[in-house]
């Protein structure tokens, strides 16, 4: 939710802040804006309502070239609707001080009252404007809207402003924040809002996450909660809000900038399904053999005896991951072990009643979702040990949890999530089976065929992808339908409802997933004559019963597509099939979700819709 960026160093500024930018754009591209400052202090501020190329395109039209210090942004609006008046950077009264902020300043209306009576006037309606005035404000006190400040001083009088500016901040921000003055330094702070630094050699730089400058630099510090940092060209210091230091080590990131870039595919969310046989196999990579409870007891640092202590798993998430979340649950029910799934926003009262025997397991691709974060608070506060489950390596969720259970999907920039739900689905079967395992639940032989099962995943995923044009022909026959029904039952339930919402969040389209045998206590009277209806249909114990509800829908005038394997599709009657590799039904979900995000992919597709950021959408909500 909005991206941020911050350049210092001897490179153009401006163009290093735009391209930033643009691999952070998944984070919100209703507005965008950058402000660089020159060795004069002269500021240059571009800002524009809509997405970065436009941007690019006014930067591009000069000047300066002589920026080397700068902030940029990208948005997603909360506070006062897209424009270019809200967009950041924001300013002072005095247009010096320059500000981006990702996240939401809590008591930004009781400073805005105290600042309007100080003389302020707001050009926004953001509450992001009041940090610009703050700090503004903070500045006088310390007797520096005159000339006349000694220039060695500069820095100091700017940090203790800064300072004290954040010091009166409620709520969550990660901020870079430049002065026109003292363009050798970018003041930066975090409260829950994800930020880190790039270390180059004679330049630094700010962003939300790595992608922003992975082809510049490898070497990261991650910023953590309650600290800020004086960043210059070649040197930078942290400290607390208090102005205590603080040190920090450089973390080296495995990812490689070109993962961030399209590879020849036509949209990130293409090439990042065409990922997803990679995404599980390093998913699993050295952590399923044996499946014992003792491999992954040692990556975790988690005792094998808590495992076996744990007497229920709670999954909360939101969104696709929380779709995870709910195969999880059927999983660990399956292996005859309590299990609970829940969307982290709704988990609420729950937290009060879970103990130490309860293991809440905290999925999220980005680790900054919001209400994932807060509800792993709730559960910590409440006694229970919270792993997570997650692609981001140093995110607030690893911090927050008690274990951290990386997937290595690499980055996923499309905003409607694919290779990180398969990333997460191999995750949770590697989780589940160890647990099973080490319960004793699973003897040795049936861990051994349950591992080698989950093994041959990845090559059934290259056999689906193969089929891609097929799946491409049955989408165009439906790219003019404006509802869509998605059933299935138990594992694959969660299944009918990722095809859903991958329908809904890129097509735009009115999209449902329902439990099959719960169609016809209500949602049967939906359907009409060539309603578009996917069954989820795989072999499974209950497929007879979810025959049974297809013929249901077809006697409606449902016009059905089967997801089926070869020996379903014997019991499964429909107008159009989608031929899966067989596999073991507990297995089936890692399958059968893949025709589905291709057939929304090229249901939007054909309705010409921006697959990779979606209206209204952001890939990263840190708000609640
Ligand atoms: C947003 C995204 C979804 C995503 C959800 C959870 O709403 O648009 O695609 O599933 O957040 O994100 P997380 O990073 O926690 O997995």
């Amino acid at each position: 939710m909005c991206g941020i960026t911050g350049y210092i160093g001897e490179q153009n500024a401006a163009d290093i802040l735009v391209d930033g930018l643009k691999r952070l754009e998944y984070r919100g591209y209703d507005s965008c804006g950058i402000a660089v400052v020159d060795s004069k202090n002269a500021l240059y501020l571009r800002r524009v309502s809509g997405r970065v190329a436009a941007l690019e395109t006014l930067v591009a039209k000069g000047p300066p070239k002589g920026g080397r210090t700068g902030v940029g942004h990208t948005r997603w609006a909360t506070h006062g609707a897209p424009s270019e008046d809200n967009a950041h950077p924001h300013t002072d009264c005095s247009e010096q001080v320059v500000v981006v902020h990702n996240g939401i300043i809590e008591n930004y209306l009781a400073l805005k009252e105290k600042l309007l009576a100080q003389g302020h006037k707001f050009k926004s309606e953001t509450d992001t404007e009041v940090i610009a005035h703050l700090i503004e404000e903070k500045l006088k006190h310390l007797h520096v809207q005159e000339k006349a400040v000694r220039s060695d001083m500069l820095e100091p009088v700017f940090f203790e402003a800064f300072r004290h500016a954040v010091g009166e901040l409620k709520g969550s921000f990660a901020l870079a924040v430049v002065w026109a003055r003292c363009p050798g330094m970018i003041m930066a702070a975090r409260m829950y809002s994800p930020l880190v630094i790039g270390l180059g050699k004679g330049e630094h730089f700010i962003a939300s996450d790595v992608s922003a400058f992975l082809k510049h630099t490898k070497r990261v510090i991650f910023v953590n909660d309650g600290e800020m940092a004086a960043v210059r060209k070649d040197s930078m210091d942290f400290y607390t809000f208090q102005g205590k230091k603080t040190s920090h080590e450089p973390v080296t990131i495995q990812w490689d900038s070109t993962m961030a870039e399209k590879g020849g595919y036509r949209h990130f969310m293409l090439k990042e399904i065409h990922e997803q046989a990679e995404a599980v196999e390093n998913t699993l990579r050295g952590r399923l053999l044996p499946l014992d409870g003792e491999v992954l007891g040692r990556e975790l640092l988690m005792p094998v005896e808590f495992m076996r202590a744990v007497e229920t798993v709670q999954f909360i998430a939101c969104g696709t991951a929380y779709h995870a979340g709910m195969v999880g649950r059927g999983l660990f029910e399956h292996f005859g072990i309590n299990a609970e799934a829940d969307f982290a926003s709704e988990f609420t009262d729950r937290a009060k009643l879970l103990d130490k025997n309860t293991l809440v397991v905290a999925i999220s691709q980005s680790g900054e979702t919001a209400d994932t974060i807060f509800a792993v608070r709730e559960a910590r506060a409440g006694g229970a040990k919270v792993l997570a489950i997650t692609n981001t390596v140093g995110s607030t969720l690893t911090r927050e949890a008690d274990y951290v259970l990386h997937t290595h999907c690499g980055p996923e920039i499309g905003v409607a999530s694919t290779k990180a739900f398969l990333g997460q689905l191999a995750a949770i079967y590697l989780v589940a089976g160890h647990f099973a395992a080490a319960k004793g639940l699973l003897d040795k032989t049936d861990a051994r065929a349950y591992a080698e099962e989950l093994l041959r995943i990845p090559r059934h995923i290259e056999e689906i992808l193969a089929r891609e044009a097929e799946i491409e022909k049955i989408a165009a026959a439906f790219a003019s339908s404006e509802h869509f029904l998605f059933i299935s039952r138990r594992l694959n339930f969660p299944i009918a409802l990722e095809g859903a919402l991958k329908i809904k969040e890129i097509s735009y389209v009115h999209a449902e997933g329902y439990a099959a045998g719960e169609m016809k206590h209500g949602p049967i009277a939906i359907i009409y004559k060539g309603m578009p209806l996917l069954a989820v249909a795989p072999s499974s114990s209950s497929l007879d019963l979810m025959a049974g509800n297809v013929e249901e829908a077809k006697a409606r005038g449902a016009d059905v597509v089967a997801i089926v394997d070869e020996d379903s599709k014997k019991t499964v009657k429909a107008s159009r099939y989608i031929v899966l590799p067989r596999t073991g039904e507990l297995f089936s979900p890692l399958l059968t979700v893949i025709p589905l995000q291709l057939f929304a992919y090229y249901v939007a597709l054909a309705k010409k819709c921006d697959i990779d950021k979606p209206r209204n959408l952001a890939k990263s909500v840190t708000v609640r």
